[in-house]
């Protein structure tokens, strides 16, 4: 199961480099608060995938962060299956912003990260072969992460992050600092394998086409305090083509409107 509930979330944090060092005044400030999110209210599906969309330096990875646990909320709940997130769990796994695999560990070590636990090593092995399959990695199981390509090193994530099978996935733009075509191509295999394996995924993105082509749904937040200000189901079948859908096409007008560009090609 992967049912998500938030509901009234909201962050503020302490901005500590404004606050006065001399601990002997009774008066000193704090330090600044700042609001980074404010009266988020969502719900993602059971195998839902969301694509969010906002100014940089709105809060998305921070939302992120929260609904998997590794902060905590000022004001508001997460719910997962409709039990409070306390912390972080194996059920739900980060695929990072940036390159996250063990330089000293081969592909094939690096994907079996998460599954040390298993006792029956012939099949964790097997699972750990179908999952590099899946992403095309055959061939490079005892390669090191410097032997590998960008592309190829973010599709060794996403086996290590998949063979664990969790519930939920959370990416945090997972294809920065791929080429074009690399992009592409990743994005691919991310939709081709949602549509198979049917997980809720929750993707952060800076790139509004992504979010069209991808998303069950596409949610577009405001700048600091980050509200939600576009919650848009996406029914379209997919591969998508924007020259073929108009809905989708006005829909990625408005999204580019709404962060500020206005002549989007
Ligand atoms: N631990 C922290 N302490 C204080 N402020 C923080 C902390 N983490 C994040 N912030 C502030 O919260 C705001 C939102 O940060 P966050 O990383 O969530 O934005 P983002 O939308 O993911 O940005 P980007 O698109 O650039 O990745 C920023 O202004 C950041 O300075
Ligand atoms: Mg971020």
């Amino acid at each position: 199961m992967g049912h998500i509930l938030i509901e009234n979330l909201g962050k503020t944090y302490i901005d500590r480099r404004r606050k006065q060092r001399n601990s002997k005044d009774k008066n000193r400030s704090p330090g600044t608060q700042v609001q980074v999110l404010k009266d988020i209210n969502l719900e993602l599906e059971d195998g839902e995938m969301v694509c969010i969309l906002g100014p940089s330096g709105c809060g998305k990875s921070t939302l992120l962060r929260i609904i998997a646990g590794f902060d905590r909320p000022s004001e508001g709940t997460v719910l997962i299956d409709g039990k409070p997130v306390k912390g972080p769990s194996s059920d739900h796994i980060f695929v990072f912003q940036h390159s996250s695999l063990l330089p000293w560990m081969t592909v094939r070590q690096n994907v079996g990260l998460g599954l040390r636990h298993m006792n029956d090593k012939k099949a964790m092995g097997k699972q750990i072969e179908e999952y590099i399959e899946m992403v095309e990695l055959e061939g490079f199981e005892d390669h090191y992460p410097y032997q590998l390509s960008g592309g190829m090193k973010r599709r060794a994530e996403l086996a290590r992050a998949l063979a664990v099978d969790p519930d939920i996935l959370f990416m945090d733009e997972p294809f920065t600092g791929l080429d074009y075509l690399t992009h592409l191509k990743i994005r691919e295999e991310v939709v081709n394998m949602h549509e198979f394996l049917g997980k809720t995924t929750l993707f952060v993105t800076h790139d509004i086409d992504d979010a069209l082509v991808m998303g069950d749904r596409i949610v577009v937040l405001s700048g600091r305090p980050a509200k939600v200000k576009l919650s848009r189901k996406l029914t379209y079948v997919r591969p998508r083509d924007f020259m073929k859908e108009k809905g989708l096409s006005e829909l990625r007008e408005e999204v580019f409107f709404m962060l500020g560009v206005h002549y989007a090609v």
